[in-house]
């Protein structure tokens, strides 16, 4: 199975998620770093009170991107990461980074893309009156929020909503997407290929699905 670290800056419930889903018998990967890119992001703590091993690359302790980011993929490296997948990891990486790791870095975005990329997803959708929202799974590429889809989730945006409300409908749904992509992509069933999602049916000597 590969070996898959998360990326995260905050509290980690993606991870979470992950690291739970992970553990089923037959999951096609496993967790085996969370990384931050802050010291004190509340998800470090409880990765560790799921014993997976953690490290931190502050990015704050480097004079500029490129050499936080030669930091950090050293360090990935170093561990023998397979996957990287992003899970609230606030930081935009450069082409060369997206470049290494092509193909095999994922990304969940709190919107239906292309819809509302960048920040403030829940409160840009509110804003256009769109009456479905969602969440979606995505291959990272340079462009920012621009990668090849490889999973979404939609939920209702109701007359009521707040950014709180709608964010914590969107969030259920990242909880339940987030699992189901990354064991598409970690057991080949989703692929990067010349620019585009490859599903199962038409891989070669893809098994089941
Ligand atoms: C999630 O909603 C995720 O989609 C979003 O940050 C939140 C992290 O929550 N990611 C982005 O906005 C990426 N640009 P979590 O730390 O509880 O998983």
């Amino acid at each position: 199975n590969p070996k898959a670290a998360i990326l995260i800056s905050g509290r980690g419930s993606n991870m979470v998620t992950l690291i739970e889903a992970a553990r089923a018998p037959g999951y096609p990967a496993r967790i085996g770093l969370v990384l931050s890119n802050r010291p004190g992001a509340g998800g470090l703590a409880r990765a560790e009170a799921a014993g997976i091993p953690t490290a931190t690359v502050d990015h704050k302790e480097f004079p500029d991107r490129p050499a936080f980011e030669r930091a950090l993929d050293a360090r990935l490296r170093r561990e023998g990461i397979d996957l990287l997948v992003l899970a609230g990891f606030m930081r935009v990486l450069t082409p060369w980074f997206v470049e290494a790791w092509a193909g095999r870095m994922l990304n969940i975005h709190p919107s239906l893309l292309p819809l509302f990329r960048g920040t403030h997803t829940h409160a840009q959708a509110l804003a256009a009156g769109v009456r479905v929202h969602g969440c979606t799974v995505h291959f990272v590429v340079p462009e920012l929020d621009a990668g090849p889809i490889v999973a979404q989730a939609a939920v209702p945006v109701l007359p009521d909503d707040d950014e709180d409300a709608l964010a914590a409908r969107v969030l259920e749904q990242e909880h339940r997407l987030y699992p189901a992509a990354l064991a598409l992509v970690a057991g080949g069933r989703a692929v990067l290929r010349d620019g585009r999602v490859a599903f199962a049916a038409d891989l070669p000597r893809a098994e089941g699905a």
